[in-house]
């Protein structure tokens, strides 16, 4: 006779993955949902809490300097949308630059240092759902080894950051997943909060219980995208008509926005803009884009004298390469960013603010880090921690017949390409960083350093498959 466990140990242990995957997505209509501190405009920190349609907006508790806890009531900033796109508000607290810790229903938030030395670097972290007149790219999300985001987040936390930078481009699943696609079926699709959630709350939440955020803009969030959940859930200004994505005639609002600076410490600070709209082709004179990546270089210059070293944020690089196969099926290489270098190139030949060492980027779904004999930045661009990669190796050393940008001469050129992971950035002096390339479960497998504009990584470059 059978025992009773081999009769129904199946059933009970599907019936425990079951009750296991849906404690994993509870609706939290009767509690707060997922809690994120994002960095604002100095540097100040803003809390953010999604609640169930119809749930009041909860209270912080907080500790200020010198000070006993007190409460602090989170405002709404958006509410639940009709329909089921956003079926949850987003409640929000300004916090004073005094507060010290801070608590959300018993959970404390991460709150950064004074003097943030540890920064994790993260971009380009959906699952990309995209159906095309040719089939279109149905990445497998519920396969971590083809989609590794929550590996990466949870490799990334282990590191302990002082700041999380994600450099754009959060949601990837644009279209339904088909019938009979088992590695990625049953996953949500479109500019709704269902899609936010799996692509990017939940599996970041080790990361976001760990550090703050600084969120970056990608074209994956321009308004006609997910700009309307970008500005709902991540965007650092108030929810404003003007702004919102809602109203196309008010499209150039919606898809720009004022840059802003976040201090390190010590002279140092990260200034972050809005490049979504860029696109890649150089912008005429009249072009009303034109006009507001001019005010936004203005805008960055500006924030930029502020310090001796900058660090720029954005997502799109200006100053990378990216590989890619031509209608002939030939691999082909491209440099820049036409856009941004017609912008930036009218408002000043030096392409980049003179404290700015560096300039953090995603877009291109590689690691790349790229330094010049001319007077530029190193820019780097990690690109690299959750979409399918791309596959065609960038060059093994600086290519002779292609400058990123006009004279713009690079002397080192370093990467990675098809495998999944993150930047660990420590600093350990006045304008010197030492960046490790991670893999997906927080292995280094390169190490550079960032003195002033000069970069060295050893090595240069790793092989594919190499996680
Ligand atoms: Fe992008």
């Amino acid at each position: 006779m059978k025992s009773p466990f081999r009769l129904f140990g199946p059933a009970i242990f599907l019936m425990a993955a079951l009750l296991a995957a849906f404690s994993a997505t509870p609706s939290f209509a009767a509690g707060p949902g997922p809690a994120w501190v994002e960095l604002g405009a100095d540097g100040a920190p803003i809390v953010r809490t999604a609640v169930g349609d119809g749930q009041p907006c909860p209270s912080l508790s907080v500790r200020l300097r010198l000070r006993s806890r007190h409460h602090l009531p989170m405002s709404l900033r958006a509410p639940s949308a009709s329909g089921a796109s956003f079926d949850i508000s987003v409640c929000e607290a300004r916090l004073p630059r005094s507060a010290r810790q801070v608590w959300l229903a018993g959970v404390r938030l991460p709150l950064p240092p004074r003097t943030m030395r540890r920064l994790v670097v993260i971009g380009d972290t959906g699952c990309r759902l995209k159906a095309s007149a040719n089939g279109g790219v149905f990445q497998a999300c519920n396969d971590p080894n083809d989609y590794p985001f929550a590996q990466v987040a949870k490799a990334a936390a282990a590191w302990k950051p002082d700041l999380v930078i994600h450099v754009g481009d959060y949601l990837y699943r644009e279209s339904p997943c088909p019938a009979g696609n088992t590695g990625c079926a049953g996953s949500p699709s479109g500019d709704r909060w269902a899609s936010w959630r799996a692509d990017f709350f939940d599996p970041a939440a080790p990361l976001l219980r760990t550090a703050a955020l600084v969120a970056a803009r990608g074209n994956h969030e321009d308004c006609a995208r997910a700009g309307s959940g970008y500005r709902r859930l991540l965007d650092i200004a108030a929810l404003s008509p003007s702004t919102d994505c809602h109203d196309p005639a008010n499209r150039l609002d919606g898809d720009t926005s004022a840059p802003f600076a976040v201090p390190l410490g010590h002279d140092t600070q990260l200034v972050v803009f809005d490049s979504a709209a860029a696109g890649n082709k150089p912008l005429a004179a009249d072009d009303p884009l034109m006009v507001r990546l001019q005010a936004t270089y203005a805008a960055i210059t500006s924030l930029s004298a502020k310090a001796g070293h900058t660090i720029l944020v954005d997502h799109h690089p200006w100053l990378a390469y990216a590989a890619g196969t031509s209608k002939s099926g030939q691999p082909t290489l491209y440099g820049g960013n036409a856009a941004l270098i017609s912008a930036f190139a009218s408002k000043s030949p030096a392409l980049a603010p003179p404290s700015a060492d560096m300039i953090l980027s995603g877009h291109v779904h590689v690691f790349e880090a790229v330094s010049f004999k001319t007077d530029l930045p190193v820019q780097i661009v990690a690109g690299f921690s959750g979409t399918d990669e791309d596959k065609v190796p960038l060059p093994t050393s600086p290519p002779m017949d292609l400058d990123p940008a006009p004279g713009a001469k690079v002397d080192q050129l370093a990467s990675w390409i098809d495998g999944f992971g993150f930047l660990t950035l420590t600093r350990t002096g006045a304008a010197h960083w030492r960046m490790e390339v991670r893999d997906r479960f927080g292995k280094p497998l390169q190490t550079c350093q960032i003195i002033g504009r000069r970069l060295a990584c050893t090595p240069d470059r790793i092989a594919a498959h190499s996680d």
